[in-house]
């Protein structure tokens, strides 16, 4: 089992970034019906209150005129995607994104041509949108319900305080340049049919058919997977009971304020034999990770 725990480890990374950078107050950032973003150089943004979150348009590496719609860490200076609209689909110079009045979020090209939207149904009671300091960008409505938000819809990523319920998933990015579907899978299996209970499990899809491989890690009965507000995994089985899959030492921890993600990461699979003898070193890895890409002098 532990070592099961390690492989899951492995492959959904836990991230620390600690962030040195002083908090600047900002004003109220909220998103009103109609309002619109364009990809271009200009770098505009919806910026939450603590600035630590922006979702706008992302430049893609390497392409002048192909932008990623996205929300990222916006103090740090990789500005870690945490999630993303359009991986599959490139958005051109130019393309906009929208909050319309049915309370979707609409992203079209400058032909006319829809990329992407966000999967709620429309509700004409929208109030606004809102980039949240926790990383979830949401639609609200005119009694305060939530019609929509960016942590229902996630990619590869997931934040504190984000649940991962039976019917989402994430899903590896194909590299780290390139935000179209990987190899990775991490999902819920109904164990059967008759009843409700489910297994998350981690599975490699074939890229080019999008056929799914057998499970290569498997946590049975959970009903959700739970970042917590401190970084750790938790699950919740179908009765309703919490465990954690973190122990001490997965997740660095650090004094000053910290900022954690958990990505599926886009790596190749370690062939199954030698998969045990990854585990700690994987861990170990990670701390490397963070320090080489995430940590900030
Ligand atoms: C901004 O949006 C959030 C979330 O929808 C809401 O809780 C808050 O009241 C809004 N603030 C203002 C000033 O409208
Ligand atoms: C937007 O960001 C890009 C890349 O960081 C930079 O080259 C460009 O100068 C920025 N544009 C503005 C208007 O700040
Ligand atoms: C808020 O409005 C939505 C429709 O926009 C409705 O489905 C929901 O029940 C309402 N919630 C409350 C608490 O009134
Ligand atoms: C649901 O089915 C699974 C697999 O057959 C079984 O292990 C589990 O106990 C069942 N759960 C309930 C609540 O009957
Ligand atoms: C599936 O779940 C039902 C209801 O909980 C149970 O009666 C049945 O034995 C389960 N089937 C299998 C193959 O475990
Ligand atoms: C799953 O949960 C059910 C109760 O909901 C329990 O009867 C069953 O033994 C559990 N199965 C496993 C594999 O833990
Ligand atoms: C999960 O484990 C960590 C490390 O052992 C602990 O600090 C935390 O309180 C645990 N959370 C829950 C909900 O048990």
């Amino acid at each position: 089992m532990a070592s099961a725990i390690a492989l899951f480890y492995y492959h959904l990374l836990v991230f620390v970034i600690t962030l040195l950078v002083p908090a600047i107050a900002q004003v109220n950032t909220n998103v009103s019906v109609g309002s619109a973003l364009f990809a271009t150089d200009d770098n505009s943004t919806w910026t939450s209150p603590s600035g630590d979150f922006s979702f706008g348009f992302r430049r893609l590496p390497g392409q002048q005129d192909q932008f990623l719609l996205a929300i990222w860490f916006a103090k740090i200076p990789d500005k870690t995607i945490v999630w993303s609209a359009n991986g599959r689909y490139p958005a051109e110079r130019e393309s906009k994104v929208e909050l319309n009045t049915a309370g979707q979020l609409v992203l079209i090209a400058p032909s006319g041509w829809e990329l992407w939207r966000s999967n709620n149904n429309e509700n004409h009671q929208v109030s606004n949108g809102a980039m949240l300091d926790t990383g979830n960008f949401v639609i609200t409505s005119k009694n305060s319900s939530i019609i929509w938000n960016s942590f229902d819809e996630p990619t590869n990523t997931m934040l504190p305080t984000q649940v991962l319920g039976f019917a989402r998933s994430l899903l590896s990015t194909m590299s780290e340049k390139s935000f179209g579907v990987g190899k990775f899978q991490l999902r819920f299996r109904q164990q059967n049919i008759s009843n409700s209970s489910y297994d998350l499990i981690l599975n490699q899809i074939a890229v080019y058919t999008q056929n799914t491989y057998g499970a290569y890690y498997t946590e049975h009965n959970v009903s959700e997977l739970i970042m917590d507000k401190s970084g750790y995994l938790l699950v919740k089985n179908s009765l309703g009971a919490i465990s954690n899959l973190s122990s001490e030492g997965e997740v660095l921890r650090t004094e000053s304020d910290s900022y954690y993600r958990a990505t599926l990461d886009f790596d190749a699979l370690p062939p199954p034999v030698t998969v045990a003898l990854f585990c700690i070193p994987g861990l170990k890895q990670l701390d490397d990770e963070i320090i080489l890409d995430e940590h900030l002098d």
